[in-house]
């Protein structure tokens, strides 16, 4: 068997796919047009988020029975080519979703209390506090949209800042707010219109692409706080820009970028947006879980047992 490992998974995971006996090959970075070249050689592949594998992916990997997705979203592969080609694609859905909910609220913080701007102040040695007063958690409405795996784990804990939590999720039963204590929300307008901070945690499908766009934040309260810690695009980039210059939008963390890597986007010069690149699942233990998981599922869906996350 060979395994090509085209991004980075921990020394963990590597270690699996190696004790398997299987040739792993870790091409890093590797260009497009050499991927496809050398990919018929290879019986599977492992990637993150930024490989796309499409139609023209398969039509090169003749070999390839299995796509191994170290992480969670698959929006970066087309399943119904993969479906036609008869390839596998799995994942691990659940290895890094304390991580992104911890991160998530990480980012509330920082853009609520301007920890970052204040740190660029302080390492050019400028030491003044006037501009960075902030805002409390304490007491406020947080809006989430999506009350998946990580919306879920962002509501319980945001639970413990005191924060009413209210959702908008049209696709979870009735219980699933019950459960997490959340309030349900019908309508995404209803969420605009209520919320102090929103976080966004829905897949990146048709549907959420532009979900959060300039008619939705024209909603909101003024001096709305937003964090997307799901995926580029649902909160649309020029929308944000347009809801800060009219501060409607006045904090926010950003940590998914519509075209990644990103070096431009409306959002590189808003001053109160904080930006971190697409790290919402780098910690040693959601990477080692990631790492440790996508290999058994790989190794295991090329020998043909039963695969979880298939
Ligand atoms: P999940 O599938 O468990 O939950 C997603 C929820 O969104 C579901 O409950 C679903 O019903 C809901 N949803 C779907 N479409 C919706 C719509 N139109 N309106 C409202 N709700 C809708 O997913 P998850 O594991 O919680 O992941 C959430 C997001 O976080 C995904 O986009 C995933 O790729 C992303 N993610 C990012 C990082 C990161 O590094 N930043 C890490 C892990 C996951
Ligand atoms: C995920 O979907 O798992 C995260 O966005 C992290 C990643 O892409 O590796």
């Amino acid at each position: 068997m060979k395994i090509i490992v085209a991004e980075k998974i921990s020394d963990k995971g590597m270690e699996v796919l190696q004790a398997s006996g299987a040739q792993v090959d870790l091409k890093l970075k590797i260009p497009r047009e050499e991927l496809l070249e050398i990919i018929p050689a290879y019986d599977a592949i492992v990637v993150r988020s930024a490989t796309k594998i499409d139609e023209e992916f398969f039509a090169h990997a003749t070999s390839v029975k299995v796509v191994g997705r170290a992480g969670n979203g698959v929006d970066n592969i087309d399943m119904t080519a993969a479906t036609k080609h008869g390839v596998i694609v799995v994942n691990t859905p659940d290895a890094n979703s304390v991580s992104a909910a911890e991160h998530t609220i990480g980012l509330m913080l920082a853009s609520s209390r301007k920890s970052p701007q204040a740190n660029m102040a302080m390492k050019n040695r400028i030491w003044d506090r006037s501009p960075f007063t902030g805002t409390e958690l304490y007491r406020k409405t947080v809006g989430i949209v999506g009350l998946g795996r990580i919306g879920a784990l962002v509501a319980t804990r945001l639970q413990a800042f005191d924060m009413k939590v209210i959702a908008y999720d049209p696709y979870i039963a009735d219980s699933r707010f019950e459960k997490f204590g959340v309030e349900k929300k019908e309508t995404l307008a209803e969420l605009m219109q209520e919320a102090d901070f929103l976080t966004v945690h829905t897949p990146k499908t048709k549907e959420t692409l532009g979900m959060i766009g300039k008619e939705q934040f024209a909603l909101a309260k003024k001096g709305l706080h937003i964090v997307n810690c799901a995926r580029g695009g649902i909160v649309d980039e020029e929308a944000l820009a347009w809801a800060a210059a009219e501060g409607i939008v006045t904090a926010g963390g950003i940590d998914v970028l519509k075209d990644e890597p990103a070096t431009t986007s409306p959002l590189f010069d808003l001053e109160h947006i904080i930006l971190t690149p697409h790290i919402g699942a780098d910690t040693v233990e959601a990477q080692d879980n990631v790492g440790v998981s996508i290999a058994h599922e790989v190794l295991s869906a090329l020998r043909g047992e039963v695969v979880p996350n298939a």
